[in-house]
């Protein structure tokens, strides 16, 4: 690691300000259906809470407008919190103000205090840095471990970094620790990226960038559904993005050129709907769609296909499914790759977001090298971005 980590600070008698991506799904009673992030940020929370330091965690929860609003306060993240750690966990119903900077100040050291939702002040997402240094004087030392956030330019992503020694949490060590081999080229390491996930358009640069590191890249899902109609083949009422033909051709074009190669699915489980129940039908690529028929998962023959490049590989990047998962008709294939790298000999680093859900649904999470919790950040570090969470953090 370039950049200082937690270990380089001495947090003793110290108020330690952490930014956290506590951002996680809640049902509509606002209940949380999955902790992973949270779980992901106790290494961090509870070394410095173990070392005596005083705690003060900033997250965004959501995308309020700017103002406070109840959907989106963090009293029910400080709740689950405060079940999974024995250390004191304080809640304060602001984010910055007078109430949170008193509550920061009264904070004892071996105690946590989790502000509202950054997002509750407009400043937060304009990167000011006012509101940074208004934060900053909350504490002594910054520490972001919030990488799912990292691609975003905010105040308290960002910004504050400018304001106090700042350094990366074991989350976000972690997570650069895994993902950062993957922009590298290793001569002799046999690279297989899985890309799936519903558009090409959300993934271009990724495929772009993948195309200069990988041995051999496997394309499912509705994306792939664009590069077989480049390929001329009849692809029914299934998703295409007909204006990113041209995209598709130059990907497969540059592919051949950099003798990478490039797996596209061979057969296709379809329906008319997408729905549970539906009746569905494989078709092989070659035969062609029928004018109602949607591509909705790859087939039995793709499987075999990808599952032959998974065995040969020595490092796998998943990011995005291929298929409707969420729908068990048209889960096969996406929890059948689940399988494959659960059991691969390769290191296996899974995008977040909906990838992360799949392999978690499929029972093979625990079997997986690292399971990434940036979506968003994550690809964009794979598109081979600078994140502004890790740029602003000072080097070693
Ligand atoms: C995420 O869930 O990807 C992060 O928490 C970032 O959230 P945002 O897309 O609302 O900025």
């Amino acid at each position: 690691m370039a950049k200082k980590t937690i270990t380089d600070f001495q947090v003793q008698g110290k108020k330690v300000i952490v930014r956290v991506d506590f951002n996680v799904p809640v049902d509509k009673e606002r209940r949380i259906t999955d902790d992973t992030r949270i779980v992901g940020a106790l290494p961090t929370l509870e070394a410095l809470l173990q070392q005596g330091a005083a705690v003060i965690v900033v997250s965004h929860f959501g995308r309020p407008r700017g103002a406070p609003e109840d959907a989106f306060r963090l009293d029910k993240v400080a709740e689950h919190l405060q079940q999974l750690i024995p250390y004191k966990v304080h809640y304060c119903p602001e984010f910055v103000g007078p109430v949170a900077q008193a509550a920061a100040a009264a904070l004892p050291y071996g105690e946590l205090l989790l502000l509202d939702n950054s997002r509750f002040d407009p400043r937060e997402e304009k990167n000011d840095p006012q509101l940074a240094q208004e934060l900053a004087a909350y504490g002594e030392i910054f520490i972001n471990d919030a990488f799912g956030a990292a691609h975003r330019a905010h105040a308290t992503t960002a910004g504050i970094a400018a304001f106090l020694p700042s350094g990366a949490g074991y989350l976000m060590q972690k997570e650069l620790e895994f993902m950062q081999p993957l922009l590298t080229k290793h001569p002799g390491r046999n690279f297989v990226s899985i890309v799936g996930g519903s558009k090409v358009s959300d993934k271009i640069a990724v495929l772009k960038n993948m195309l200069d590191l990988v041995d051999s890249l496997l394309i499912g899902g509705g994306m792939a559904n664009t590069f077989l109609l480049a390929q001329g083949y009849a692809m029914g009422a299934s998703l295409v993005e007909p204006d990113l033909v041209a995209t598709a051709q130059e990907i497969m074009a540059l592919a051949a050129e950099k003798g990478v190669e490039l797996l596209l699915p061979l057969d296709l489980v379809c329906a008319t709907e997408v729905k549970a129940g539906v009746e569905t039908k494989i078709v092989p690529v070659a035969t062609g769609l029928a004018e109602e028929e949607r591509a909705l998962d790859i087939g039995p023959l793709t499987i075999e296909l990808f599952k032959g490049a998974i065995a040969k590989a020595d490092t796998i990047m998943w990011n995005g499914p291929v298929g409707v998962f969420e729908i068990s008709e048209f889960a096969t294939g996406t929890l059948a790759l689940a399988k494959a790298l659960g059991e691969a000999k390769a290191t296996t680093v899974i995008g977040g977001g909906d990838t992360a859900a799949a392999v978690q649904q499929s029972g093979y999470g625990g079997k997986m090298s690292h399971i990434s919790t940036g979506g968003g950040a994550s690809l964009e570090f794979l598109e081979g971005k600078v994140l502004p969470g890790v740029a602003s953090l000072n080097e070693k």
